[in-house]
């Protein structure tokens, strides 16, 4: 067991491996990046259908949910200027299992969000080929398995909404008999983003800020048009369907705000990461928490809240607004411009950020050493970075992937609520030498905890009362057992913060992280679970056995 928790001690002087080439301003520039992607262009839709105007609270409410964790991540990196982001942070303070299991975790963040983005992305690229009128034949861009299945679909049911896919299946050319259907666009831009992470920082970093100031420039276009046509009524319609419709939008918009963590992974390459790091991390989730405000508000000033439960909320917006067919098309075209260059951006972000979390823990021994080599000249981590750009590629081949959103929040939130748990044990027992650049504020938590639970309980009660008795009710199941799973961390943390009197802060960024995990649905709690066996079997295998910690000793 000790060896399983053994910890890394707090770095002296963090290597100089890598170019330390990173300003205050990159850093924000890489958050925004990360930040700003599929998320505002797709899951403000549903949510806003269901929230009305208040889709703007649930913007807030995930801004705080979101900065609450940033709060700790950011005195995280005010103390370890390693790269290596929560993996790092965790083995320093939990110990080398649990920091395994957050730097799994992260695979699903960083490698397999890019699946889903880089999906995405190629929805929004061939939307605009279409617009420019050279569209792509159907079987350069879809995935065999989900082009064969509607092909199947059409011939037992000759459902004509499939009829393009059975064509296509047919007409694709063949190589020893068999279709060469790719889902091409996305093989391509996984190709390019994993080139300029390869090729070195200072490069992706210029490219990363052009492709901010072209998102953050084309989505304010789109805006300020947008605010023209805005009747101040449909804002009365402020939350149609109560506090609970309001709150089903929130773990999916959450998504919208994964990413500022991923700044901390370029730690050894920032120019004075302990000041700089939290800095960047507070204004990127200052600067799109307001862009979301700003396009919620003007998204439901201009189209009724209920049409916009549509898959691409801005483009239809826009579509419906009494331009001319000139103007029209033309916004319609900035909005999938905007869409596509946002999503590259996050597809470079999490791309740099893979390769350096697995460059981390090959120096910590937890991988073999290749992920960890250094590029001579680039001065990356250039082999990591080629098997991050295979290991987004290769499922890009044949599968679709969908569930895989879902799998990218679910991992980021378990890294959330580890570090958060992380800095309120290091506010209650601080080791020798601690001292970051930038605290959390240190709030003792017993009383607003007990006072926070009191009231939260109460105003349950009155909302849900009949379904209070259901709770000690076991033979029902279900939805249920999300509440009672809740009520049960509620009642354990509440035992350590009542005990210890924890932080209350990171406390609230552990449980809200906790509660957004539990929002995500039983399905994924089970994919989580064998991703983690698959985890421990490979910990079991390799890092168990080599980890440096362990043979030193
Ligand atoms: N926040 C990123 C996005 O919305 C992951 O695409």
């Amino acid at each position: 067991m000790r060896a399983l928790f053994r910890r890394k001690p707090f770095p002296e002087a963090p290597p100089q491996k890598l170019k330390k080439v990173l300003s205050v301003l990159d850093l924000t520039a890489l958050g925004v990046a990360a930040i700003i992607g599929a998320g505002i262009f797709s899951t403000i839709g549903e949510a806003a259908a269901s929230a009305g105007t208040s889709v703007v609270l649930v913007f807030v409410i995930a801004a705080f949910v979101a900065g609450f964790s940033a709060l700790s991540y950011a005195e995280m990196a005010s103390s370890i200027p390693l790269a290596g982001s929560a993996y790092t942070y965790t083995y320093v303070v939990f110990g080398e299992v649990v920091a395994w299991i957050v730097g799994w975790m992260l695979v699903l963040e960083y490698a397999v969000g890019n699946i889903a983005v880089a999906i995405s992305w190629s929805g929004y690229f061939q939307a605009l080929l279409h617009s420019w009128g050279i569209p792509l034949p159907l079987y350069l861009g879809k995935d065999p398995l989900s082009l064969w299945q509607e092909a199947q679909k059409y011939l037992h049911t000759h459902d004509t909404a499939f009829q393009a896919a059975y064509t296509a299946w047919q007409e694709a050319p063949r190589l020893w008999g068999i279709p060469l259907v790719m889902n091409l666009p996305a093989l391509l831009i996984n190709a390019l983003i994993t080139g300029i992470a390869y090729i070195g920082i200072q490069e992706s970093r210029t490219m990363n800020n052009l492709l901010v100031a072209l998102k953050v420039g084309a989505i304010l276009l789109v805006v300020v048009v947008g605010a023209a046509y805005v009747q101040a009524e449909r804002w009365l319609n402020f939350m149609p369907n109560g506090f609970s419709g309001m709150m089903r939008g929130v773990g999916a918009v959450f998504f919208a705000y994964i990413g500022f963590d991923a700044i901390s992974t370029t730690a050894e390459e920032a120019r004075n990461p302990r000041r700089d790091l939290p800095l960047a991390m507070a204004l990127a989730l200052a600067i799109c928490t307001l862009i979301y405000i700003i396009v919620a508000l003007v998204l439901t000033g201009i189209v009724p809240y209920k049409d916009l439960a549509v898959p691409d909320p801005l483009a239809y917006a826009f579509s419906q607004l009494p331009l001319s067919s000139g103007l029209r098309s033309f916004l319609t075209g900035v909005v999938a411009m905007s869409a596509v260059i946002a999503m590259a951006s996050v597809l470079l972000v999490f791309q740099i950020g893979q390769p350096r979390i697995w460059y981390a823990m090959s120096q910590d021994g937890l991988l073999p050493p290749f992920f960890g080599k250094v590029h001579p000249r680039f001065r990356t981590p250039y082999v990591a970075t080629l098997i991050t750009g295979l290991v987004v590629g290769i499922p890009l081949f044949f599968s679709s992937l969908s569930a895989v959103v879902d799998m990218t929040s679910m991992g980021t939130l378990m890294a959330f609520a580890v570090v958060s748990a992380g800095i309120a044990y290091l506010h209650y027992r601080p080791p020798t030498g601690y001292s970051p650049r930038f605290r959390v504020p240190k709030i003792p938590g017993r009383w607003p905890y007990l006072i926070m639970v009191l009231m939260g309980t109460l105003w349950a009660y009155q909302l849900h009362a009949q379904h209070f008795s259901a709770l000690w009710d076991f033979s029902q199941g279900g939805d249920i057992w999300k509440y009672r799973i809740l009520l049960a961390v509620v009642i354990i943390t509440g035992y350590f913060v009542m005990r210890y009197n924890l932080s209350l802060l990171p406390i609230l960024g552990m449980l809200s992280a906790f509660y957004l995990i539990l929002e995500l649905g039983a399905a994924n709690w089970i994919r989580l679970g064998v991703w983690l066996g698959v985890g421990a079997l490979l910990y079991w295998g390799y890092g168990y056995r080599n980890s440096i910690l362990r043979k030193a000793d």
